[in-house]
């Protein structure tokens, strides 16, 4: 069967790293809160030249590098972003030109944090259909130029960065979701009924302008384990394979509170999933492949090893893929 495997990851992220105690220097907040509440210790916030698509193009760079491969090589671009260098054409094009390929597919996916699992499944799809052969995967964000900087419940908890995925359509000798590398099976969900809890206050064919990013986070929160865990347990039942199969799960990074009630949740141990939001916030569509590729780098996830990626972001949006490295 023809599968999607991961072939290469890379991440970037800005120059400029800002700790708790600076962000305490801005509103009235402190290391002490911010870390009990979200264990969020240090964001990366994007300076002058740093843009959604710079970072976007620093992380295909490095994820091409480690696929061994050319840009030329590459016939399809997915970025998942809430934060696009412009309102069209799509960040992806820019990407696209940046990196230097020409003539293939590219475009953009919005999802906002569940926007990379949006991204993934809709670019394996096209591979396993042919569209292309080979594809980068893209969650890139700059979120710190959508926050309320005068509004401490919501600018301290999030970061700009970027994270890429190479994607090579392979034949697979392997049978269901047996054997073999590759992403073996996503589910999506989008539940529109709650835009209020977490949205931004402007948009083009509304206000006009860019907005700021609004969220009533204790409820968010609720809805976030409960979406997890379901949609994890149902991407077990759907596969066959049980929590003590997966060798790692890489979450999307808002909250570290919330990773370990969905771990518990789910009967997984805290050693299991791979934790990043204490260096760099949560960014949004780009933390997943972020963590991914900080795990990949660090050696812990290996070739062979069962990774289940998950995220819950604005809309509401969530989802989750079981991937065999
Ligand atoms: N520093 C200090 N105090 C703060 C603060 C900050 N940065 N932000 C909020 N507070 C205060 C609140 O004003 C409130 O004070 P009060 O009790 O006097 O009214 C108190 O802390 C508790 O606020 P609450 O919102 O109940 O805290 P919480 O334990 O729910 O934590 C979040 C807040 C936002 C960290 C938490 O709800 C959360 O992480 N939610 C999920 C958000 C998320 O991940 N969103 C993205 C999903 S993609």
């Amino acid at each position: 069967m023809i599968r999607s495997v991961i072939v290469g990851s890379g991440s970037a992220l800005p120059k400029r790293a800002v700790p708790n105690a600076e962000m305490a220097q801005m509103v009235d907040t402190s290391d002490e809160w911010i870390v009990e509440r979200t264990g969020i210790r240090n964001r990366y916030i994007a300076g002058e030249g740093e843009t959604t698509a710079t970072l976007a193009a620093d992380a295909c760079r490095r994820a091409l590098e480690a696929a061994g491969l050319e840009a030329s090589d590459i016939g399809l671009i997915v970025l998942a972003t809430a934060t696009p260098d412009q309102t069209f054409p799509a960040t992806a094009t820019k990407v696209q030109d940046m990196l230097g390929c020409r003539g293939g597919i590219a475009f953009d996916v919005a999802a906002v944090c569940s926007g990379f699992l949006y991204a993934l499944a809709t670019a394996d799809s096209m591979l396993r259909t042919g569209m292309a052969k080979r594809a980068l995967v893209i969650g890139a964000e700059t979120f710190s130029r959508i926050l309320d900087w005068e509004d401490r419940t919501t600018c301290v908890l999030f970061g700009d960065g970027a994270g890429a995925f190479v994607l090579e359509a392979r034949e697979v000798a392997a049978e269901g979701y047996g054997d073999g590398p590759g992403i073996l099976f996503s589910q999506l969900h989008a539940d529109g009924a709650h835009n209020e809890l977490l949205y931004v206050d402007g948009g083009a064919s509304t206000t006009g302008t860019i907005g700021k990013l609004r969220m009533k986070g204790r409820e968010v929160f609720r809805h976030a384990v409960v979406n997890l865990a379901t949609v994890l347990q149902a991407v077990l039942e759907q596969t066959g394979f049980t929590a003590e199969d997966i060798d790692w799960v890489v979450p999307h990074q808002a909250n570290a509170r919330i990773l370990d009630a969905t771990a518990r949740k789910l009967g997984l141990p805290a050693d299991k999933v791979v934790v990043t939001v204490d260096q760099h916030a949560n960014t949004s569509a780009a933390s997943v492949p972020l963590a991914y590729d900080t795990a990949v780098r660090d050696g812990r996830i290996r070739p062979g090893d069962l990774v289940m990626l998950e995220a819950m972001g604005g809309g509401f949006t969530w989802g989750a893929s079981l991937v065999r490295v």
